[in-house]
Protein backbone atom coordinates (compact mmCIF):
# COMPACT_ATOMS: atom_id res chain seq x y z
CA UNK A 1 0.00 0.00 0.00
CA UNK A 2 2.61 2.30 1.17
CA UNK A 3 4.93 1.76 -1.80
CA UNK A 4 2.12 2.65 -3.88
CA UNK A 5 1.18 6.35 -2.75
CA UNK A 6 4.26 8.43 -3.74
CA UNK A 7 2.65 11.34 -4.23
CA UNK A 8 -0.59 11.96 -4.49
CA UNK A 9 -1.15 14.98 -5.97
CA UNK A 10 1.23 14.34 -8.82
CA UNK A 11 -1.06 11.12 -9.93
CA UNK A 12 -3.96 13.42 -9.50
CA UNK A 13 -3.09 15.82 -11.48
CA UNK A 14 -1.63 12.91 -13.78
CA UNK A 15 -5.11 11.85 -14.08
CA UNK A 16 -7.12 14.89 -14.77
CA UNK A 17 -4.53 15.88 -17.44
CA UNK A 18 -2.72 18.38 -15.56
CA UNK A 19 -5.79 20.93 -14.49
CA UNK A 20 -5.34 21.67 -10.92
CA UNK A 21 -7.15 19.58 -8.58
CA UNK A 22 -9.45 21.23 -5.18
CA UNK A 23 -8.83 18.38 -2.59
CA UNK A 24 -10.45 20.48 0.32
CA UNK A 25 -13.11 20.75 -1.74
CA UNK A 26 -13.45 16.87 -3.02
CA UNK A 27 -14.12 17.61 -5.88
CA UNK A 28 -15.19 14.90 -8.78
CA UNK A 29 -12.62 14.39 -10.82
CA UNK A 30 -14.19 13.29 -14.22
CA UNK A 31 -13.04 12.31 -17.78
CA UNK A 32 -16.46 12.76 -19.59
CA UNK A 33 -19.41 15.42 -19.40
CA UNK A 34 -22.53 14.19 -17.92
CA UNK A 35 -22.72 11.99 -14.99
CA UNK A 36 -26.04 9.53 -15.12
CA UNK A 37 -26.29 6.66 -12.98
CA UNK A 38 -27.30 3.59 -14.61
CA UNK A 39 -28.31 1.05 -11.86
CA UNK A 40 -31.15 0.98 -9.60
CA UNK A 41 -29.26 3.85 -7.54
CA UNK A 42 -29.88 6.08 -10.41
CA UNK A 43 -32.59 8.15 -8.64
CA UNK A 44 -31.11 12.18 -8.77
CA UNK A 45 -28.45 13.21 -5.86
CA UNK A 46 -30.79 14.32 -2.89
CA UNK A 47 -27.96 15.48 -0.72
CA UNK A 48 -28.63 19.40 -0.65
CA UNK A 49 -27.07 20.45 2.62
CA UNK A 50 -28.30 23.62 4.69
CA UNK A 51 -31.65 23.35 3.12
CA UNK A 52 -33.61 23.06 6.66
CA UNK A 53 -32.05 22.45 10.39
CA UNK A 54 -31.44 19.03 10.63
CA UNK A 55 -28.34 19.29 12.65
CA UNK A 56 -30.24 20.39 15.38
CA UNK A 57 -31.12 17.43 17.03
CA UNK A 58 -34.84 17.07 18.81
CA UNK A 59 -32.66 18.02 22.01
CA UNK A 60 -31.52 20.87 20.91
CA UNK A 61 -27.88 20.05 20.60
CA UNK A 62 -26.06 20.97 17.04
CA UNK A 63 -25.32 17.29 15.57
CA UNK A 64 -23.72 19.24 12.91
CA UNK A 65 -19.90 17.65 12.37
CA UNK A 66 -16.77 19.33 10.77
CA UNK A 67 -15.33 17.70 7.77
CA UNK A 68 -11.66 16.28 8.61
CA UNK A 69 -8.91 19.18 8.32
CA UNK A 70 -5.46 18.61 8.31
CA UNK A 71 -2.67 16.12 7.44
CA UNK A 72 -3.79 13.23 5.99
CA UNK A 73 -2.69 9.67 5.55
CA UNK A 74 -2.47 9.28 2.06
CA UNK A 75 -3.71 5.97 0.11
CA UNK A 76 -3.79 5.21 -3.75
CA UNK A 77 -6.22 2.58 -4.90
CA UNK A 78 -6.44 1.43 -8.79
CA UNK A 79 -9.95 -1.04 -9.67
CA UNK A 80 -9.55 -2.60 -12.77
CA UNK A 81 -9.45 -6.29 -14.13
CA UNK A 82 -7.14 -8.78 -13.59
CA UNK A 83 -6.53 -12.43 -14.54
CA UNK A 84 -5.59 -14.02 -10.98
CA UNK A 85 -4.39 -17.68 -10.38
CA UNK A 86 -6.07 -19.05 -7.50
CA UNK A 87 -5.09 -22.37 -7.69
CA UNK A 88 -2.46 -23.51 -9.55
CA UNK A 89 -3.84 -23.41 -13.47
CA UNK A 90 -6.88 -22.34 -12.08
CA UNK A 91 -6.90 -18.44 -13.32
CA UNK A 92 -10.20 -16.38 -12.88
CA UNK A 93 -11.39 -12.89 -14.24
CA UNK A 94 -11.54 -10.38 -11.70
CA UNK A 95 -12.10 -7.06 -10.99
CA UNK A 96 -10.04 -6.36 -8.39
CA UNK A 97 -8.42 -3.34 -6.13
CA UNK A 98 -4.85 -2.89 -7.09
CA UNK A 99 -4.31 -6.10 -9.22
CA UNK A 100 -5.14 -8.61 -5.57
CA UNK A 101 -7.75 -10.69 -5.07
CA UNK A 102 -9.07 -9.26 -1.45
CA UNK A 103 -7.70 -6.17 -2.98
CA UNK A 104 -4.91 -4.19 -0.93
CA UNK A 105 -5.42 -4.17 2.93
CA UNK A 106 -6.25 -0.29 4.88
CA UNK A 107 -4.75 -0.51 7.97
CA UNK A 108 -4.89 3.22 9.70
CA UNK A 109 -5.29 4.71 13.11
CA UNK A 110 -8.59 5.25 15.13
CA UNK A 111 -9.78 8.71 14.54
CA UNK A 112 -6.89 9.22 11.53
CA UNK A 113 -7.78 11.29 8.32
CA UNK A 114 -7.37 9.30 5.47
CA UNK A 115 -7.77 10.51 1.83
CA UNK A 116 -7.92 7.72 -0.60
CA UNK A 117 -7.42 8.23 -4.42
CA UNK A 118 -9.45 5.81 -6.26
CA UNK A 119 -8.50 5.09 -10.18
CA UNK A 120 -11.23 3.94 -11.98
CA UNK A 121 -10.00 1.35 -14.33
CA UNK A 122 -12.88 -0.85 -14.84
CA UNK A 123 -15.20 -1.05 -17.58
CA UNK A 124 -17.84 0.78 -15.57
CA UNK A 125 -18.76 3.36 -13.64
CA UNK A 126 -18.00 2.53 -9.92
CA UNK A 127 -17.60 4.15 -6.25
CA UNK A 128 -16.28 2.51 -2.83
CA UNK A 129 -18.73 1.91 -0.11
CA UNK A 130 -16.60 2.27 3.54
CA UNK A 131 -18.45 -0.80 4.96
CA UNK A 132 -19.50 0.18 8.97
CA UNK A 133 -17.23 3.52 8.98
CA UNK A 134 -19.31 6.27 10.33
CA UNK A 135 -18.40 9.32 8.02
CA UNK A 136 -19.59 11.81 10.87
CA UNK A 137 -19.65 15.20 8.50
CA UNK A 138 -18.34 13.33 5.45
CA UNK A 139 -21.92 11.73 4.31
CA UNK A 140 -20.78 12.57 1.01
CA UNK A 141 -17.77 9.99 1.29
CA UNK A 142 -20.24 7.40 1.92
CA UNK A 143 -20.02 6.19 -1.81
CA UNK A 144 -23.51 5.79 -2.57
CA UNK A 145 -23.92 6.55 -5.96
CA UNK A 146 -27.22 8.97 -6.78
CA UNK A 147 -27.13 9.81 -3.13
CA UNK A 148 -23.90 10.89 -1.69
CA UNK A 149 -21.56 11.06 -4.83
CA UNK A 150 -22.32 10.65 -9.32
CA UNK A 151 -20.65 7.43 -10.33
CA UNK A 152 -16.73 7.64 -11.15
CA UNK A 153 -16.24 7.25 -14.45
CA UNK A 154 -14.34 5.16 -16.26
CA UNK A 155 -10.86 6.52 -16.36
CA UNK A 156 -11.73 9.11 -13.65
CA UNK A 157 -10.00 9.66 -10.25
CA UNK A 158 -12.26 10.56 -6.70
CA UNK A 159 -10.79 11.13 -3.49
CA UNK A 160 -11.97 9.76 -0.42
CA UNK A 161 -11.44 12.48 2.53
CA UNK A 162 -12.80 11.21 5.83
CA UNK A 163 -11.69 10.26 9.03
CA UNK A 164 -11.52 6.57 10.43
CA UNK A 165 -13.74 5.18 13.05
CA UNK A 166 -14.81 3.70 14.92
CA UNK A 167 -11.62 1.15 15.19
CA UNK A 168 -12.39 -2.29 14.15
CA UNK A 169 -12.50 -4.78 11.77
CA UNK A 170 -14.37 -3.76 8.68
CA UNK A 171 -14.43 -3.74 4.47
CA UNK A 172 -14.67 -1.82 1.82
CA UNK A 173 -16.56 -2.67 -1.54
CA UNK A 174 -18.13 -0.80 -4.58
CA UNK A 175 -22.03 0.38 -4.01
CA UNK A 176 -22.49 -0.11 -7.17
CA UNK A 177 -24.63 -2.93 -9.38
CA UNK A 178 -23.24 -6.18 -8.84
CA UNK A 179 -19.56 -5.47 -8.50
CA UNK A 180 -18.88 -6.87 -5.01
CA UNK A 181 -19.56 -10.05 -6.72
CA UNK A 182 -16.56 -9.67 -9.01
CA UNK A 183 -14.11 -9.49 -6.45
CA UNK A 184 -13.68 -5.71 -5.47
CA UNK A 185 -13.43 -6.06 -1.83
CA UNK A 186 -10.56 -5.22 0.47
CA UNK A 187 -10.46 -5.05 4.29
CA UNK A 188 -10.01 -2.23 6.53
CA UNK A 189 -8.39 -2.48 9.71
CA UNK A 190 -8.88 0.85 12.28
CA UNK A 191 -6.39 -0.33 14.86
CA UNK A 192 -7.94 1.60 18.20
CA UNK A 193 -6.37 4.36 20.56
CA UNK A 194 -6.42 2.12 23.12
CA UNK A 195 -6.56 -1.56 22.43
CA UNK A 196 -8.35 -3.48 24.94
CA UNK A 197 -7.40 -6.99 23.69
CA UNK A 198 -3.56 -8.73 23.84
CA UNK A 199 -2.49 -11.06 21.62
CA UNK A 200 0.83 -12.86 19.78
CA UNK A 201 -0.29 -12.09 15.97
CA UNK A 202 -3.50 -11.66 13.71
CA UNK A 203 -4.78 -12.52 10.92
CA UNK A 204 -7.48 -11.50 8.49
CA UNK A 205 -10.05 -13.82 6.77
CA UNK A 206 -12.01 -12.45 4.13
CA UNK A 207 -14.65 -15.49 3.25
CA UNK A 208 -15.72 -15.13 -0.24
CA UNK A 209 -18.29 -16.82 -2.34
CA UNK A 210 -16.83 -16.96 -6.13
CA UNK A 211 -19.20 -16.87 -9.13
CA UNK A 212 -17.21 -17.93 -12.53
CA UNK A 213 -18.93 -15.37 -14.90
CA UNK A 214 -21.08 -12.38 -15.06
CA UNK A 215 -23.07 -11.59 -12.03
CA UNK A 216 -25.36 -9.22 -14.00
CA UNK A 217 -26.27 -12.43 -16.11
CA UNK A 218 -26.95 -14.39 -12.97
CA UNK A 219 -29.29 -11.85 -11.62
CA UNK A 220 -31.05 -11.65 -14.49
CA UNK A 221 -31.24 -15.31 -14.88
CA UNK A 222 -32.76 -15.15 -11.45
CA UNK A 223 -35.04 -12.32 -13.18
CA UNK A 224 -36.25 -14.54 -15.68
CA UNK A 225 -36.97 -17.33 -12.93
CA UNK A 226 -34.32 -19.46 -13.96
CA UNK A 227 -32.98 -21.73 -11.07
CA UNK A 228 -29.49 -21.91 -10.74
CA UNK A 229 -28.68 -25.75 -11.12
CA UNK A 230 -25.94 -26.98 -8.87
CA UNK A 231 -23.16 -26.15 -10.57
CA UNK A 232 -20.61 -28.10 -8.48
CA UNK A 233 -17.15 -27.93 -8.45
CA UNK A 234 -15.69 -30.96 -7.12
CA UNK A 235 -12.87 -29.22 -5.30
CA UNK A 236 -15.33 -26.97 -3.08
CA UNK A 237 -17.73 -29.94 -2.02
CA UNK A 238 -16.03 -31.46 0.84
CA UNK A 239 -18.14 -34.04 2.10
CA UNK A 240 -21.11 -36.07 0.96
CA UNK A 241 -23.62 -35.66 3.32
CA UNK A 242 -24.61 -32.47 4.60
CA UNK A 243 -22.15 -31.46 8.15
CA UNK A 244 -24.70 -29.08 9.70
CA UNK A 245 -27.89 -29.36 11.71
CA UNK A 246 -29.36 -27.15 14.33
CA UNK A 247 -27.58 -29.60 17.47
CA UNK A 248 -26.33 -28.26 20.10
CA UNK A 249 -26.80 -25.26 19.01
CA UNK A 250 -27.71 -22.84 22.55
CA UNK A 251 -30.41 -20.52 23.00
CA UNK A 252 -32.93 -18.65 20.99
CA UNK A 253 -32.63 -15.84 18.48
CA UNK A 254 -30.02 -15.91 15.54
CA UNK A 255 -29.75 -19.39 15.25
CA UNK A 256 -30.13 -22.56 16.71
CA UNK A 257 -33.46 -24.48 18.31
CA UNK A 258 -35.80 -21.71 17.80
CA UNK A 259 -34.82 -21.18 13.96
CA UNK A 260 -36.31 -23.09 11.15
CA UNK A 261 -35.25 -26.26 9.74
CA UNK A 262 -32.77 -25.74 7.21
CA UNK A 263 -34.90 -27.88 4.54
CA UNK A 264 -37.61 -25.28 4.92
CA UNK A 265 -35.49 -22.59 3.37
CA UNK A 266 -34.95 -21.76 0.02
CA UNK A 267 -31.15 -23.08 -1.03
CA UNK A 268 -28.85 -20.49 -2.14
CA UNK A 269 -29.98 -18.97 -5.10
CA UNK A 270 -26.93 -18.52 -7.03
CA UNK A 271 -24.44 -20.90 -8.29
CA UNK A 272 -20.82 -20.51 -6.88
CA UNK A 273 -18.16 -22.26 -8.61
CA UNK A 274 -16.13 -22.10 -5.52
CA UNK A 275 -15.64 -20.14 -1.75
CA UNK A 276 -12.25 -18.28 -1.28
CA UNK A 277 -10.33 -17.44 2.22
CA UNK A 278 -8.43 -14.55 1.41
CA UNK A 279 -8.65 -15.05 -2.22
CA UNK A 280 -7.82 -18.84 -2.25
CA UNK A 281 -10.48 -22.10 -2.96
CA UNK A 282 -10.22 -25.14 -0.87
CA UNK A 283 -7.64 -27.32 -2.55
CA UNK A 284 -5.34 -24.49 -2.43
CA UNK A 285 -5.90 -23.25 1.00
CA UNK A 286 -4.48 -20.27 2.71
CA UNK A 287 -2.00 -21.27 5.02
CA UNK A 288 -2.32 -19.42 8.89
CA UNK A 289 1.24 -19.85 10.75
CA UNK A 290 0.90 -20.09 14.53
CA UNK A 291 3.53 -21.07 17.35
CA UNK A 292 2.18 -23.52 20.72
CA UNK A 293 0.94 -21.23 23.21
CA UNK A 294 -0.01 -18.05 21.45
CA UNK A 295 -2.88 -16.59 21.38
CA UNK A 296 -3.94 -15.31 18.19
CA UNK A 297 -6.41 -13.16 16.65
CA UNK A 298 -9.02 -13.57 13.67
CA UNK A 299 -10.63 -11.02 11.73
CA UNK A 300 -13.50 -12.60 10.13
CA UNK A 301 -14.78 -10.66 6.92
CA UNK A 302 -17.74 -11.57 4.86
CA UNK A 303 -17.81 -9.76 1.85
CA UNK A 304 -20.04 -12.10 0.15
CA UNK A 305 -22.47 -11.90 -2.97
CA UNK A 306 -24.99 -13.97 -1.02
CA UNK A 307 -23.61 -16.84 1.20
CA UNK A 308 -24.18 -17.20 4.86
CA UNK A 309 -21.30 -19.51 6.46
CA UNK A 310 -21.25 -21.65 9.40
CA UNK A 311 -17.24 -21.19 10.63
CA UNK A 312 -15.55 -23.38 12.97
CA UNK A 313 -11.45 -23.79 13.30
CA UNK A 314 -10.80 -28.11 14.06
CA UNK A 315 -9.65 -29.26 17.54
CA UNK A 316 -10.31 -25.34 18.64
CA UNK A 317 -12.46 -23.46 20.49
CA UNK A 318 -13.65 -19.44 19.21
CA UNK A 319 -13.55 -16.89 21.82
CA UNK A 320 -15.59 -14.19 20.14
CA UNK A 321 -14.63 -10.58 21.35
CA UNK A 322 -15.69 -7.91 18.51
CA UNK A 323 -18.84 -8.02 16.82
CA UNK A 324 -18.81 -5.73 13.47
CA UNK A 325 -15.96 -4.20 15.13
CA UNK A 326 -17.83 -3.56 18.48
CA UNK A 327 -15.93 -5.12 21.64
CA UNK A 328 -18.45 -7.69 23.24
CA UNK A 329 -17.60 -9.66 26.68
CA UNK A 330 -15.66 -12.09 25.50
CA UNK A 331 -17.96 -15.53 24.49
CA UNK A 332 -16.75 -19.18 23.74
CA UNK A 333 -18.46 -20.82 21.27
CA UNK A 334 -17.48 -23.54 18.33
CA UNK A 335 -18.93 -22.08 15.53
CA UNK A 336 -20.48 -19.23 14.43
CA UNK A 337 -22.93 -18.04 11.47
CA UNK A 338 -21.44 -15.00 9.86
CA UNK A 339 -23.72 -13.41 6.80
CA UNK A 340 -22.81 -11.11 4.25
CA UNK A 341 -21.24 -7.28 5.89
CA UNK A 342 -20.72 -9.03 8.89
CA UNK A 343 -17.63 -9.16 11.38
CA UNK A 344 -16.62 -11.21 14.01
CA UNK A 345 -12.89 -11.17 15.62
CA UNK A 346 -12.32 -14.61 17.53
CA UNK A 347 -9.39 -15.75 19.63
CA UNK A 348 -7.90 -19.23 19.35
CA UNK A 349 -5.48 -20.28 21.69
CA UNK A 350 -2.57 -22.39 20.03
CA UNK A 351 -2.83 -25.32 22.54
CA UNK A 352 -3.58 -28.45 20.14
CA UNK A 353 -0.38 -28.59 17.79
CA UNK A 354 -0.53 -29.76 14.46
CA UNK A 355 -2.29 -28.39 10.81
CA UNK A 356 -6.07 -28.26 11.46
CA UNK A 357 -9.31 -27.36 9.10
CA UNK A 358 -10.40 -23.94 9.47
CA UNK A 359 -14.16 -24.62 7.42
CA UNK A 360 -16.77 -22.28 6.68
CA UNK A 361 -19.31 -24.02 5.36
CA UNK A 362 -22.60 -22.15 3.05
CA UNK A 363 -25.46 -22.27 5.31
CA UNK A 364 -27.91 -23.31 2.33
CA UNK A 365 -25.75 -25.49 1.18
CA UNK A 366 -23.62 -27.31 3.67
CA UNK A 367 -21.52 -29.59 2.00
CA UNK A 368 -19.95 -26.80 0.51
CA UNK A 369 -17.83 -23.86 1.45
CA UNK A 370 -14.31 -22.21 2.23
CA UNK A 371 -11.01 -23.76 3.42
CA UNK A 372 -7.97 -22.29 4.87
CA UNK A 373 -5.67 -24.13 7.16
CA UNK A 374 -4.03 -23.66 10.59
CA UNK A 375 -0.54 -24.53 10.69
CA UNK A 376 1.74 -24.47 13.79
CA UNK A 377 5.03 -23.82 12.75
CA UNK A 378 6.34 -26.51 15.37
CA UNK A 379 4.71 -29.18 13.30
CA UNK A 380 5.59 -31.08 9.82
CA UNK A 381 1.60 -32.63 9.66
CA UNK A 382 0.46 -33.10 6.23
CA UNK A 383 -2.80 -30.44 5.77
CA UNK A 384 -5.77 -32.73 6.85
CA UNK A 385 -7.85 -33.97 4.15
CA UNK A 386 -10.36 -31.54 2.06
CA UNK A 387 -13.49 -33.52 3.01
CA UNK A 388 -12.65 -33.75 7.09
CA UNK A 389 -14.80 -31.04 8.12
CA UNK A 390 -14.52 -29.83 11.69
CA UNK A 391 -17.21 -32.09 14.32
CA UNK A 392 -16.95 -28.16 15.56
CA UNK A 393 -19.88 -26.94 12.75
CA UNK A 394 -21.91 -29.09 14.96
CA UNK A 395 -21.26 -27.86 18.15
CA UNK A 396 -22.14 -25.05 20.41
CA UNK A 397 -23.25 -22.22 17.89
CA UNK A 398 -23.03 -18.28 18.43
CA UNK A 399 -26.45 -16.43 18.73
CA UNK A 400 -27.27 -12.76 19.19
CA UNK A 401 -28.43 -13.45 22.31
CA UNK A 402 -24.91 -14.55 23.38
CA UNK A 403 -23.33 -11.14 22.68
CA UNK A 404 -23.21 -8.32 25.38
CA UNK A 405 -21.44 -4.74 24.76
CA UNK A 406 -18.59 -4.42 26.45
CA UNK A 407 -18.12 -0.61 25.78
CA UNK A 408 -19.03 2.07 28.28
CA UNK A 409 -22.22 2.92 27.81
CA UNK A 410 -23.79 6.50 26.64
CA UNK A 411 -26.46 4.96 24.80
CA UNK A 412 -30.11 7.03 25.98
CA UNK A 413 -31.61 4.80 28.25
CA UNK A 414 -35.11 6.64 27.12
CA UNK A 415 -37.77 4.70 25.36
CA UNK A 416 -37.09 5.27 21.57
CA UNK A 417 -38.75 8.66 19.99
CA UNK A 418 -39.13 7.14 16.43
CA UNK A 419 -40.72 3.12 15.99
CA UNK A 420 -40.16 2.53 12.46
CA UNK A 421 -42.04 -0.82 11.14
CA UNK A 422 -40.35 -3.12 8.54
CA UNK A 423 -41.51 -5.59 6.70
CA UNK A 424 -39.44 -7.58 4.92
CA UNK A 425 -40.60 -9.32 1.72
CA UNK A 426 -40.22 -10.89 -1.64
CA UNK A 427 -39.81 -14.48 -3.06
CA UNK A 428 -37.70 -16.40 -6.04
CA UNK A 429 -40.64 -15.73 -8.43
CA UNK A 430 -40.71 -13.37 -9.27
CA UNK A 431 -37.92 -12.58 -8.01
CA UNK A 432 -38.39 -9.25 -6.27
CA UNK A 433 -37.48 -7.88 -2.71
CA UNK A 434 -38.77 -5.73 -1.35
CA UNK A 435 -39.27 -3.43 2.39
CA UNK A 436 -43.01 -2.15 3.21
CA UNK A 437 -43.94 -3.88 -0.11
CA UNK A 438 -41.74 -1.51 -2.17
CA UNK A 439 -38.74 -1.69 -4.25
CA UNK A 440 -35.90 1.15 -3.96
CA UNK A 441 -36.69 4.14 -4.96
CA UNK A 442 -38.94 4.41 -2.19
CA UNK A 443 -39.89 7.15 0.21
CA UNK A 444 -37.10 7.64 2.94
CA UNK A 445 -37.84 6.82 6.18
CA UNK A 446 -37.68 9.89 7.80
CA UNK A 447 -35.99 10.50 11.68
CA UNK A 448 -34.71 13.42 12.88
CA UNK A 449 -31.08 14.36 14.74
CA UNK A 450 -31.00 13.15 18.47
CA UNK A 451 -33.73 10.52 18.24
CA UNK A 452 -33.46 6.75 19.69
CA UNK A 453 -34.89 5.13 16.47
CA UNK A 454 -36.07 2.02 16.67
CA UNK A 455 -36.82 -0.22 13.90
CA UNK A 456 -38.54 -2.66 14.04
CA UNK A 457 -38.08 -5.57 11.33
CA UNK A 458 -40.16 -8.51 10.58
CA UNK A 459 -39.40 -10.95 7.61
CA UNK A 460 -42.42 -12.35 5.99
CA UNK A 461 -40.11 -14.38 3.57
CA UNK A 462 -38.40 -17.30 3.52
CA UNK A 463 -34.83 -16.02 3.22
CA UNK A 464 -32.53 -14.86 5.74
CA UNK A 465 -32.24 -11.05 5.03
CA UNK A 466 -28.21 -9.53 6.56
CA UNK A 467 -30.02 -5.94 6.96
CA UNK A 468 -27.06 -2.82 7.04
CA UNK A 469 -27.17 0.23 7.91
CA UNK A 470 -25.01 3.19 6.69
CA UNK A 471 -23.38 5.66 8.77
CA UNK A 472 -24.27 4.51 12.51
CA UNK A 473 -23.81 1.50 14.67
CA UNK A 474 -27.26 -0.04 16.17
CA UNK A 475 -27.61 -2.02 19.16
CA UNK A 476 -29.38 -5.72 18.86
CA UNK A 477 -32.14 -5.91 21.12
CA UNK A 478 -31.20 -9.25 22.18
CA UNK A 479 -32.25 -9.04 25.92
CA UNK A 480 -29.17 -8.32 27.33
CA UNK A 481 -28.78 -5.23 29.45
CA UNK A 482 -25.69 -4.42 27.29
CA UNK A 483 -27.24 -4.92 23.90
CA UNK A 484 -24.34 -5.81 21.45
CA UNK A 485 -23.70 -2.71 18.74
CA UNK A 486 -23.37 -3.69 15.35
CA UNK A 487 -24.05 -2.41 11.93
CA UNK A 488 -25.03 -5.45 10.10
CA UNK A 489 -27.76 -8.10 11.60
CA UNK A 490 -29.82 -11.25 10.23
CA UNK A 491 -33.19 -11.12 10.19
CA UNK A 492 -34.44 -14.90 9.93
CA UNK A 493 -36.60 -16.20 7.88
CA UNK A 494 -40.22 -16.00 9.07
CA UNK A 495 -38.41 -13.76 12.21
CA UNK A 496 -38.30 -10.83 13.34
CA UNK A 497 -35.58 -8.63 15.07
CA UNK A 498 -35.48 -4.87 16.83
CA UNK A 499 -32.20 -2.91 16.70
CA UNK A 500 -32.27 0.76 18.27
CA UNK A 501 -29.88 3.41 17.28
CA UNK A 502 -29.13 6.82 17.78
CA UNK A 503 -29.71 9.19 15.37
CA UNK A 504 -26.52 11.40 15.37
CA UNK A 505 -25.21 11.59 11.97
CA UNK A 506 -27.51 13.55 10.11
CA UNK A 507 -27.55 12.91 6.51
CA UNK A 508 -28.80 10.33 3.60
CA UNK A 509 -28.05 7.20 4.78
CA UNK A 510 -28.38 3.70 2.72
CA UNK A 511 -30.27 1.18 4.67
CA UNK A 512 -30.45 -2.56 3.17
CA UNK A 513 -30.24 -6.03 2.76
CA UNK A 514 -26.75 -6.59 2.03
CA UNK A 515 -27.15 -9.92 -0.20
CA UNK A 516 -26.01 -8.09 -3.20
CA UNK A 517 -29.03 -9.71 -5.69
CA UNK A 518 -31.73 -8.71 -2.80
CA UNK A 519 -30.18 -5.40 -2.79
CA UNK A 520 -29.87 -5.20 -6.86
CA UNK A 521 -33.74 -6.24 -6.80
CA UNK A 522 -34.76 -3.06 -4.32
CA UNK A 523 -34.35 -4.40 -0.87
CA UNK A 524 -32.93 -0.93 -0.05
CA UNK A 525 -34.24 2.55 1.51
CA UNK A 526 -32.74 5.53 2.67
CA UNK A 527 -32.91 6.69 6.28
CA UNK A 528 -33.14 10.57 5.81
CA UNK A 529 -32.06 13.36 8.65
CA UNK A 530 -34.81 15.86 8.12
CU1 LIG B 1 -21.40 -3.05 2.66
CU2 LIG B 1 -24.43 -0.47 1.69
O1 LIG B 1 -22.92 -1.78 2.18
CU1 LIG C 1 -32.01 -10.08 1.64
Amino acid sequence: MTGKNKNLEKLLFAATGGEAVDLTRRAIIVGGASLLATTLFGCRATNQRGANNRNVGVDGRDYAAQPPTGAAREIFLEARETEIEIAPGKVVRAWTYDGKLPGTEIRVREGERVRIALKNNLPEETTIHWHGLFQRGTNNMDGVPGVTQQPIQPGATFVYDFRAEPAGSFLYHPHFGLQIERGLVGTFIIEPKRETVSYDREYTLMIDDWLDGSPDEAFEKLRRGEMQGMKMDETSAMSEQPAINSEGASGGGKTGANSPPMQMEEGADVAYRTFLINGKPPENPAEFLVKSGERVRFRIINPSGSTVYRFAVAGHKLTVTHADGFAVQPVETDALEIAPGERYDVFVTATNAGAWTIAAMSADEPQRGARAVLRYADTAAQNPSVKDLPKELNGRLLNYAQLVALEADNFPNNAPERLIDLTLGGQMMPYVWTINGKTYPAEPLEIRAGERVRLRMKNASLMRHPMHLHGHSFRVLNGSNAPPFKDTAIVEPNGSLEVDFLADNPGDWAFHCHHAYHLEAGMMRLVKYV
